[in-house]
């Protein structure tokens, strides 16, 4: 296993980025030792007040319920003032996350599991407050109360403090490897639950397939297993629990024995009183806890260091490349891509070489087989990627070097499997407009996309709850909706990734009709395998391998390329 020493310049360095409000953690660690301040000098009190048992002085009574209720109050402001200084610092280190995540390119995601991720945002940042608002002040508090204790003790009695300061690291000393056994433990333990976690939640995501493909006996299989792993863990740990508190009450009752024996004998002869010997035992157990809660803090330290390398990880991602602050407007400009090459991984090109034009206002086409590199071709034309060579202009700028956003805001995507977002219709129609849009738009929208007739059957129409991933409707439903939020969005440049794919084809030829009026006024990049959709483009381009093979119309596609006459052969099959 990867041991995690704790790096306070990493932690401080992340800490930082937040801006905490450090002087909190100061008041409230301050605030933490006046507590514990006064739980050192009710032991002596309780001394002097047996000690003095036959003619007691009420000051000394009223002064040792002062003092208590004082450091009662003064460890609950503290608490309070950390909590406060933990929240803040929590909620925005989660702000800052959660900013950069948004900001993280597609090719982020494509490379990490998403429940990992999310683990970050929450159980992470969680453990990083743990540390600062909990342990962090009680180790602080700790120390002072050890060193409290020692001091105090030493100059009440230093022959039975040695009995103590003997014993005390004998007593740590034979904690330590069941400590770091525990330790080793805790931290199997969590990553155990984190993989239960990571893979109920993929399974459950797709349970409609796991049943589908009769899955259910391997995923039990499979589950079971990593619970069996849990209770294995979880057994091994509750073991190690049940030896710790015997072990330190063992070592407890042989040390308060010793103490009382010795101390029983020294009051006998006269040479300690009985109200020393109290507030001695009061104080061993005084200087017993901050040893428990520093070896604590340890523990802790070694599990946030993880958590801080994690979230440093992801804060050191590089973000998804904005461009300039140039703002263009792209209406009536032509698109050109030219020698574009890209890969996912490094090594095997997906596209290499495309060069294709779209005058404003056209429609292009693009056709080939499964996995020639359309679909990726719009993603690079989204600037989801980065070329890795090659240029993508319009006009007379390269599109990279526009506003991201204003790039963004000026196309349109109705991409292949028409991704929804969980909510109501209406919400999934507006998501990311600014513009205010009114009912009567919304209806036009959707009934261009042919889409209001069964909003409209439904009881509650556009308030209609679509369901995670929109299992709630249809596959067509779901495309229509895609294209209606197209509508809306009213794109200056429209991509269309096989957008009428699951429609039936009367429903096809009427969104087709649709589609036939938002082409209009602005250019139309369209891919599709039905033919229909692309014998009346402008310009085709047949792209295999992830290169374009060829381009020109229809017509003279049929004549000059032979794969393409075989392609649209065996397109014209599939529709007979
Ligand atoms: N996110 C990704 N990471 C790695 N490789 C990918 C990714 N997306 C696609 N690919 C690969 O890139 C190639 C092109 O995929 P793409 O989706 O562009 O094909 P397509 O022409 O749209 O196919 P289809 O007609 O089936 O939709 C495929 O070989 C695919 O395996
Ligand atoms: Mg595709």
């Amino acid at each position: 296993m990867k041991k995690t020493t704790f790096k306070f310049k990493d932690f401080f360095r992340l800490l930082d980025q937040v801006h905490p409000k450090y002087w909190q953690l100061v008041v409230g660690t301050l605030l933490g030792s006046l507590g514990t301040l006064s739980g050192l000098i009710v032991p002596k009190m309780t001394g002097n007040l047996i000690n003095t048992f036959r003619h007691i002085s009420p000051g000394l009574v009223i002064g040792m319920i002062v003092l208590i209720v004082a450091g009662l109050i003064a460890g609950m402001f503290s608490g309070l003032v950390l909590g406060y200084f933990g929240q803040d610092v929590i909620s925005k280190m989660r702000r800052l996350l959660w900013q950069k995540l948004l900001n993280l390119p597609v090719t982020y995601y494509d490379n990490s599991k998403t429940g990992e991720i999310s683990s970050r945002l929450v159980n992470d940042t969680s453990q990083i407050n743990n540390l600062l608002a909990n342990t962090l002040p009680s180790a602080v508090t700790a120390v002072l109360q050890f060193i409290g204790s020692l001091v105090i003790m030493l100059t009440m009695d230093w022959q039975m403090t040695l009995i103590i300061v003997v014993a005390v690291p004998l007593i740590t000393l034979l904690m330590l490897p069941i400590m770091a056994q525990s330790r080793k433990i805790g931290k199997i333990l969590q990553d155990k639950l984190a993989s239960l976690n990571s893979n109920s939640t993929t399974v459950l995501g797709e349970i409609r397939l796991v049943k589908a493909s009769n899955g259910e006996e391997t995923e039990l299989t499979s589950g079971n297993a990593d619970i069996k792993k849990l209770y294995d863990v979880g057994v091994k740990q509750a073991f190690i629990n049940s030896l710790t508190s015997p072990i330190i009450n063992m070592a407890m009752i042989i040390l308060v024995v010793s103490i009382l024996g010795y101390g029983v004998y020294r009051v006998m002869t006269g040479s300690m009183r009985m109200g020393d010997l109290v507030s001695f035992l009061m104080y061993l157990f005084q200087i017993m806890t901050p040893v428990i809660v520093v070896s604590q803090f340890f523990n802790e330290l070694s599990r946030t260091s993880g958590a801080t390398e994690r979230i440093s990880e992801i804060l050191q991602e590089k973000e998804e490349n904005k461009g300039t602050d140039l703002i263009v407007d792209i209406s009536g400009k032509t698109l050109k891509v030219q020698d574009l090459t890209f890969s996912y991984e490094e090594g095997s090109p997906v596209l290499h070489g495309i060069n294709f034009e779209a005058k404003p206002n056209t429609v292009v086409a693009f056709a080939g087989p499964s996995g020639g590199g359309k679909s990726t071709l719009f993603s690079m034309i989204e600037r989801f990627y980065e070329p890795d060579s090659g240029q993508i202009l319009i006009g007379n700028h390269d599109v990279s070097l526009i506003d991201l956003d204003n790039w963004r805001r000026q196309i349109g995507l109705v991409g292949q499997n028409s991704a929804v977002m969980p909510g109501t219709i209406r919400e999934n129609l507006l998501y990311g407009l600014d513009s205010e849009v009114g009912e009567e738009q919304i209806w036009e929208a959707l009934k261009m996309a042919y889409a209001d007739g069964f909003i409209k059957e439904m009881e509650h129409g556009l308030e209609t709850q679509i369901g995670e991933r929109g299992v709630k409707l249809s596959g067509g439903q779901r495309q229509r909706i895609a294209i209606a939020r197209a509508f809306l969005r009213n794109p200056k440049i429209l991509m269309l990734d096989e957008a009428t794919a699951s429609l039936d084809s009367e429903s096809e030829a009427m969104v087709q009709k649709a589609l036939g009026k938002l082409m209009k006024n602005r250019t139309t990049l369209v891919i599709a395998h039905r033919l229909s959709t692309i014998v009346d483009a402008n310009q085709i381009y047949f792209i295999d391998h992830g290169t374009v093979s060829d381009y020109g119309t229809h017509e003279e596609l049929i004549h000059s390329t032979p794969l393409y006459a075989e392609y649209v052969r065996n397109q014209f099959k599939g529709i007979k």
